[in-house]
This record gives structure tokens, C-alpha cells and sequence, in this order.
């Protein structure tokens, strides 16, 4: 079983830099770290950076995923091996980008890009957001699934995944107290799907979203309320079509781990928000 603490960061490609600068620091509120020819490096809470743009394919994302053992990663890559995952060892180059002292990649079922991090690098100076957005940390992330059964099946055998709830065959995936950090959408091709930042309050909510409509965001969903998690949330689109999600949500599962019973939702929009508002997102109507 390897074990896994949290979600450390995003990385994701792009042909523009400079437009994924201005909307993640300008809209998003995230906090450029470090600017480079090909890279561009994000903050948005404890981590030296959350988010990692560098100029690629569009298409082109990873996840990175701090392990709980830090003298396990040779285990884990041989765990990984015998299930038919072949990994490969980040270099020192690769490290240095990642501000990781060591890491392996592979792919999950669908192809969605994984990394495990050995002692990835924390903030040094606290996060300063860019605006007035209330965000106090990376939350989790939407990540595509071609099966959905499949993929659940991989994380949960090979890793201390569990799944807290389903909607639909989509199931929402903790592996720490916190009911999610990634949650399974079935589509057809693998990638990130949306990423969550978690903020202080619901007006901060409300404040986003007069400030994404002044600015003629496209929000995709919300304001609404998650049956899931129980959080407010808000969804909006933004540089290449990312799909980026506020919301506060403090549901655990601590007390009850051995009993707790996941829950199946039926794939409705009421199963996404209690409040009824409607889902603008391909992946919530499956
Ligand atoms: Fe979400």
C-alpha cells in the first residue's frame, strides 16, 4: 500500500504564458513565484508552488502527489511496476523544476499523469495572494477518467485511497480526513478536469462572484452548495479552458473512518448542488 499525504501541485501546459500569468494572478488570485523563458511557477498556499505552467501542449498535465514515506518511493516504484505502471525516476533537472528532492511519474489507467513526491519543497515566505479572492489553500482536483470503475479500483488497492462518496459512477476520493482532494469524471481523454481552491468564507464566494461577472468570466456553476461535501462553490472557465472551482468545505471523515459508509448520489445536477443550480460543465452531465 503506498501511502499518500495530499495533492502538492498542478502542472499544466501552454502556448501562452503570459495569458495564463494574467489570469491566474489577475482573476484566479494566485501568486506568481517565479517567471522563467518556459515556465511559470504559482503559489496559493503552504507549497512552494501549487500550480506550474510551463510551454507545452495544452493538453499536456500532471499531478503531483506527496508521499507519506519519504524513504518509500524505491517500494512504491516496484509496487507500481508489478501492477503494470511503469515508472520512471525524475532526474535532478526534473527535480529542480519541481522543487522536489526526488519524485517517480507514471500513468494511471485512463493515461492521466502522475507524479510522487519525496520532500517537496514548502513556502519559505507565506502565500501573498494577488487579490482580495480569500483563498487559503490548493483543495483538490477533478481528473478525467475513461472507467471510472477502473481507475477508482487502481487508487484504491495500490494506494490509501478511499472513496467518500459517489455521484453517479463519478466517485469523489480522500486520502487524508478531508471528505476530497480528486474526484473521477468519466469523459474520454485523460487530464486535469478542474481545480479547487479553498477559501475562508462564503462571502468570499459572493465577492468572486460579482468580481468574475464585472469581468465577464464565464462561470460554469454556482454559486451553489455541494450535497457531497456540504460546501459553498463557485466554478468559472479560464486561460485554456481550465475550469477553476472556489469553494469552503471543512466535511471530515476523522472519527468514523472504519465505519464510514460512502454514500451514492444519483448523476443529477441536485446531486452537485442542493440549491439547484445547474451544472454548465460536460463532465456533471454524464
Ligand atoms: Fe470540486
Amino acid at each position: 500500500m503506498i501511502g499518500l499525504r495530499d495533492l502538492y501541485y498542478i502542472r499544466l501546459g501552454t502556448r501562452d504564458l503570459d495569458g495564463a500569468e494574467r489570469f491566474t494572478t489577475d482573476i484566479v488570485g494566485m501568486q506568481p513565484i517565479e517567471r522563467t523563458e518556459d515556465r511559470l511557477y504559482l503559489r496559493s498556499g503552504k507549497q512552494h508552488h501549487s500550480l506550474c505552467y510551463f510551454n507545452g501542449d495544452p493538453g499536456d498535465h500532471a499531478i503531483g502527489l506527496e508521499m507519506k514515506d519519504w524513504n518509500g518511493l524505491d517500494e512504491a516504484m516496484a509496487a507500481l511496476d508489478a501492477a503494470g505502471h511503469a515508472c520512471i525516476r525524475g532526474t535532478e533537472e526534473e527535480c529542480r523544476d519541481r522543487s522536489v528532492e526526488d519524485f517517480c511519474k507514471f500513468q494511471d489507467p485512463t493515461g492521466n499523469n502522475i507524479e510522487l513526491l519525496v520532500r517537496p519543497h514548502d513556502a519559505n515566505r507565506r502565500y501573498f495572494p494577488s487579490r482580495d479572492c480569500g483563498v487559503i489553500s490548493l483543495g483538490h482536483i477533478g481528473v478525467n477518467s475513461t472507467d471510472t470503475k477502473q481507475d477508482e479500483d487502481f487508487w484504491t488497492s495500490l494506494f490509501n485511497v478511499r472513496v467518500s462518496d459517489w455521484i453517479g459512477p463519478a466517485p469523489l476520493l480522500r486520502m487524508k480526513s478531508v471528505h476530497h482532494q480528486m474526484a473521477l469524471f468519466p469523459t474520454t481523454k485523460p487530464g486535469v478536469q478542474h481545480i479547487n481552491h479553498q477559501v475562508e468564507s462564503f462571502d468570499d464566494i459572493m465577492r468572486s462572484f460579482y468580481f468574475l461577472q464585472e469581468r465577464q468570466i464565464k462561470i460554469v456553476f454556482g454559486p451553489g452548495r455541494h450535497a457531497t461535501s456540504e460546501g459553498y462553490f463557485l466554478y468559472f472557465e479560464g486561460h485554456d479552458g481550465m475550469v477553476f472551482e472556489y469553494s469552503n468545505s471543512d466535511r471530515k471523515i476523522i472519527d468514523d473512518e472504519e465505519n464510514y459508509r460512502p454514500r451514492q448520489f444519483p448523476m443529477e445536477p441536485e446531486s452537485f448542488c442542493v440549491w439547484g443550480s445547474k451544472p454548465d460543465i460536460p463532465e456533471f452531465n454524464a
